[in-house]
């Protein structure tokens, strides 16, 4: 169009946008008939599509990204800044925003030391993976090499990534899949009778089924388990009162690194830097992505302990006896120049106590729906990081429909309000509800959500 293009006039961007963009996650052919969505600007928790039409974001920016909410000044500003001095070097050595970020992250987390940068939540993964993988090579001649990850969490969209999926149908059709990989089950009480599990002592209950596919598998097979603190797209899982203590003891026991991964609960989505500081537990490695940088750059980390870096500089004499593995974009300057604003940001404007605070409302509001609308099963969640399990009836916990659970999603975006779903992802079990609303929402926005909800689940279920 060469500049031609008329300001409010979108018209030959949706045409272009429907000829040659290939949208994620997403089936196109509706799109010969309709228009695909494309969001033109965002301010504060709310975002323009090409049609002008005002929707308020509960999902910030779809997948749990846009932390401190869209249009922050300060944030362009030091990406600016950052941009004209240094763009980029390759991570071999330093940058001023790499290193003054780092010191800041690891100032949020006792007990871990060492930033590894790289440029996306599947990738943070991996390398975490790798290191694994090069550690039994070290140490336990490539015996200690299995990585156990559960039922239901999610740790990105590569093929080794995929490979410590516990999402059925996210991962069908993509496989053969990286050896070295073993499930364990979830730890969703909710579906305790799925599983057969006892009525007490639940959570350690599912920490225990852990200890048993390590027994299973032998524990000097077993190199690390890989968790999410709460489980983010497998259904707003939080974990059950005694899990996490018993999953730490599990992984001394057998001497198996616990790798957590932050990429959704990471940098305050869950009322505290990270969501395993909920849960009073010391991992070995934290992977973190999506709110790092709150989406102002592509930015993501892997945070390790002291002893894990170690483990890769102990013997320099030996030319393969370091982590041999780089990121090219994890050099980019933008996103660590951008992440020490994102967080200079949450502190400043107390974003954390404001989750906390406008977490514990929503999830009440969402409690007393419930009253409303038999068809909530249950709602969860810790921070501003809810779901409500939607059911076709409360005493047999039969899943609704996945259809039915989509009509409630485009019943809320036709009124303008973002919400999420479990979708796509589980076999049977794409039923729940999610809410991630930017750490700056208020009670107002909050409200206006839940009308949303509300109206929607009356016109969908009656
Ligand atoms: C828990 C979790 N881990 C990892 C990923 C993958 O992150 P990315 O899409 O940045 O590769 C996601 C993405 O949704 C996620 O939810």
């Amino acid at each position: 169009m060469d500049g031609a293009l008329k300001e409010n006039d979108l018209s030959h961007v949706v045409a272009a946008d429907k000829a040659h963009v290939w949208h994620h996650l997403i089936q196109h052919k509706p799109f010969e008939q309709g228009d695909p969505r494309i969001i033109i600007e965002g301010k504060g928790m709310r975002v323009w599509d090409q049609k002008g039409k005002e929707h308020l974001d509960a999902v910030s920016g779809g997948v749990w990204t846009v932390n401190v909410g869209y249009g922050r000044e300060s944030i362009a500003k030091a990406v600016y800044d950052q941009l004209i001095k240094l763009n980029y070097f390759a991570g071999s050595a330093g940058s001023i925003p790499g290193a003054l970020f780092a010191e800041k992250l690891i100032s949020k987390m006792p007990g871990m030391t060492r930033t590894y940068y790289t440029n996306s939540g599947s990738e943070a993964n991996e390398k975490a993976f790798k290191m694994v993988r090069q550690i039994a090579h070290k140490r336990y001649g490539g015996k200690k090499h299995k990585i156990l990850y559960r039922d239901r969490d999610y740790h990105g969209t590569t093929i080794t990534a995929l490979s410590a999926g516990g999402q059925q149908e996210r991962n069908a059709q993509y496989g053969p899949y990286t050896p070295g990989f073993v499930s364990v089950p979830h730890c969703l009480e909710y579906r305790a009778g799925d599983q057969g599990a006892p009525v007490e002592n639940y959570g350690e209950w599912a920490a225990d089924q852990i200890e048993q596919v390590i027994l299973r598998e032998g524990p000097d097979t077993v190199g690390a388990l890989c968790l999410e603190p709460v489980t983010a797209g497998g259904g707003v899982i939080t974990p059950p009162q005694g899990y996490w203590d018993r999953v730490q003891e599990i992984c001394k026991k057998y001497d198996i690194l616990l790798h957590i991964d932050e990429v959704v609960c990471g940098v305050g989505r869950t009322g505290t830097w990270f969501g395993y500081q909920q849960y009073g537990v010391q991992p070995d490695m934290v992977t973190m992505a999506k709110g790092v940088a709150s989406g102002y750059a592509a930015i993501a980390c892997l945070v390790t302990t002291e002893e894990v870096f170690d483990m890769f500089k102990d013997d320099a004499s030996d030319p393969m006896n370091y982590f041999r593995d780089i990121s090219t974009f994890g050099g980019c300057t933008a996103g660590p120049a951008a992440a020490i604003e994102n967080m200079r940001i949450i502190e400043d404007e107390g974003l954390l106590e404001n989750t906390s605070a406008m977490g514990d409302y929503m999830l009440d509001s969402l409690g007393a729906l419930m009253d409303k609308h038999s068809v909530i099963g249950q709602v969860r969640g810790k921070g501003l990081f809810l779901g409500a399990e939607l059911v076709q009836d409360r005493d047999s916990r039969t899943p609704a429909e996945e259809k039915m659970v989509q009509a409630v999603v485009g019943d809320c975006m036709a009124q303008g309000v973002i919400i999420g779903a479990t979708n796509r992802s589980l076999p049977g079990y794409n039923n729940t509800l999610c809410f991630s609303p930017a750490l700056i929402a208020t009670k107002d926005d909050i409200d206006q959500i839940l009308y949303a909800v509300d109206g929607a689940l009356k016109r969908v279920f009656g």
